[in-house]
């Protein structure tokens, strides 16, 4: 089982930043989790006990040490359903059960894929991962970012070069090479 699991979110299932996730997957050959796939209901002070798939998509990703928020850019911010991830997470914390299976995160380590229409990832977009990852004693490794152009083409770029198998992942993929467009 791969240590690695991208956990994707968009709009739409085979845009930007399905390809973009599919070939990072590859390419550290990790699973990738439709996170929109998943009911997830937004955080509610009043309500303790939720009837959604957040436990479930927890349980799932618990099983991973290096969780990877794939994401496009939209109006610079991340997309509503791994906002609404980020918060439920709260709940973990208000229950002592569930505060243990947040102390697992402490050895794990996060890392963002971007997309969007400009070239390099924008640190303002990244910012909320790396301090959540800080805050819940997560390590923030690495921000790849892809741009996609009118061309159809995206090209995916790691901004971080200090790791050398990551800074070696520099790549130029065509739409019809998804597997899910082909
Ligand atoms: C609602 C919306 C908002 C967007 N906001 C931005 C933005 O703020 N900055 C940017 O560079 N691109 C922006 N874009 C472009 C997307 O980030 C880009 O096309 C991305 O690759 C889309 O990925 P997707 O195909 O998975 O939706 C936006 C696109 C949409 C649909």
């Amino acid at each position: 089982m791969s240590e690695h699991i991208i956990i994707f979110s968009s709009a739409r299932r085979t845009g930007n930043t399905s390809i973009a996730a599919q070939t990072l997957a590859e390419k550290l050959k990790a699973e990738i989790l439709f996170l929109d796939d998943y009911q997830i209901n937004a955080y509610d002070y009043e309500v303790s006990e939720h009837k959604d798939d957040f436990t479930e998509v927890m349980g799932i990703l618990l099983q991973f040490e290096h969780w990877v928020f794939a994401s496009p850019v939209y109006w610079y911010n991340t997309t509503a359903q791994i906002k609404t991830f980020f918060d439920r997470i709260t709940d973990y914390m208000d229950d002592e059960t569930l505060q243990l299976q947040l102390r697992q995160l402490r050895n794990k380590r996060m890392s963002v894929l971007s997309t969007s229409n400009v070239l390099q990832g924008v640190d303002a977009f990244v910012a909320p991962f790396k301090l959540t990852a800080e805050y819940l004693g997560m390590t923030f490794k690495y921000h790849f970012h892809s741009l996609a152009t009118s061309s159809g083409k995206i090209s995916i770029n790691n901004i971080n070069v200090s790791n050398r198998l990551y800074g070696n992942f520099t790549g130029l993929i065509q739409k019809n090479k998804c597997p899910e467009n082909t």
